[in-house]
């Protein structure tokens, strides 16, 4: 049964009615007009939906809303600016300057993953490694890969 549900989505506090089982990507972008997270496969695969939940990449697909709660910071494309304070987030401009984006489909969720991988690297008080560039499974369509791998260098240089 939907029932409703508060939520904390880019900084606010939303209240959605929907029912335990269903899939915060719906939840996020029918419900919500939240956009950036892209419906790619629907089944955790493919990392269109790639988003953070306090902090993490995770893929919103997979997540059923019912696990999610009021101090949980879902965290999307569209609120990743806010979290540097406005603007754009460094990582987003090194996109920009290395023009990595071509149907720009899968770019938010690899925007997202670059981010967190940042995050998670210096937590482990370290610099992106190859290895960790390789472990990256979003997929982009159009082949864009270079190109990411190079603006994710660039923007931890500017994170
Ligand atoms: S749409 Fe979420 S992983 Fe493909
Ligand atoms: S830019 Fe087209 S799918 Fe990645």
């Amino acid at each position: 049964m939907p029932k409703k549900r508060t939520l904390r989505v880019n900084g606010q506090k939303v209240t959605v009615r929907a029912g335990k089982n269903e899939r915060l990507l719906w939840v996020l972008r029918d419900r919500l007009g939240v956009t950036g997270p892209k419906y790619g496969c629907g089944i955790n695969v493919c990392k269109a939906c790639t988003s953070h939940v306090n902090g993490k990449a995770v893929n919103p697909c997979s997540i059923p809303v019912g696990k999610l709660g009021p101090r949980d910071e879902i965290t999307t494309i569209e609120g990743l600016p806010k979290t540097v304070g406005g603007g754009l987030h460094p990582m987003q401009q090194a996109w920009i300057d290395h023009d990595v984006s071509q149907c720009g489909y899968c770019q938010p969720g690899q925007i997202m993953e670059a981010v967190a991988l940042v995050r998670r690297t210096r937590e482990e008080r370290r610099q992106v490694t190859e290895a960790d560039l390789d472990a990256i499974r979003n997929i982009c369509r159009c082949g864009t890969y270079q190109r990411i791998r190079a603006a994710i260098k660039d923007g931890a240089s500017r994170m």
